[in-house]
């Protein structure tokens, strides 16, 4: 579709980045065309509303969850097009209160995720926003604190997905990613 050709075009490749042997793919050229941001959110939206959202929910949603770090710059957007709450899972020590932890394995030994513990209520339906989806392993600790709050995951949303890496078979709802690159 031509929307994806125009948001593909937007993003920039840095072999070596941030160490030797990644390509990585920046997504911040996309926020400096407002177009282009504006495509990125609407073609979530289109998606969202037309599409994934089982009938058993009656389409609703009630919380979108962003990913540290830039899982932050689409999701209050996309929550706030849905009708929804935003919430954010960041790194350890970043939120006040109460909260819950999850601790999942990176590529260099283990991180640990927070969300608070009032944020997302029993029985409620989320969608998970990241920038991109590599080995998922940050997406997949975010679905086991929400599942620890004891609310569902509908969708993992991503702008890219590295195929080639298999991180969607890790997760327990199905994925949508506008991009697709080995
Ligand atoms: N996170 C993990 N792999 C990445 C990549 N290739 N580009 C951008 N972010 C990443």
């Amino acid at each position: 579709m031509a929307d994806v050709a125009f948001i593909r075009s937007q993003l920039t490749t840095h072999p070596d980045f941030p160490k030797k042997g990644i390509v990585f793919l920046d997504i911040f050229p996309l926020l400096r065309n407002p177009i282009a941001f504006e495509t990125t959110i609407t073609n979530f939206l289109y998606h969202l509303t037309s599409h994934t959202i089982p009938r058993s929910t009656n389409g609703k949603v009630d919380v979108v969850v962003g990913l540290d770090a830039r899982g932050f710059l689409f999701g209050p957007i996309i929550a706030m097009r849905l009708g929804a709450a935003f919430v954010p899972v960041r790194k350890k020590g970043k939120l006040p209160g109460q909260t819950v932890s999850v601790t999942y394995e990176k590529e260099y030994g283990a991180d640990v995720f927070e969300m608070q513990a009032d944020a997302v209520q029993k029985g409620q339906t989320v969608i998970v926003v990241d920038d991109l989806i590599a080995t998922g392993g940050s997406a997949k600790a975010a679905g086991e604190l929400i599942k620890q709050q004891g609310a569902s995951v509908l969708e993992y949303l991503f702008i890219i997905e590295l195929t080639a890496l298999k991180g969607s078979s890790h997760l327990d709802a199905p994925t949508y990613s506008i991009i697709q690159s080995d």
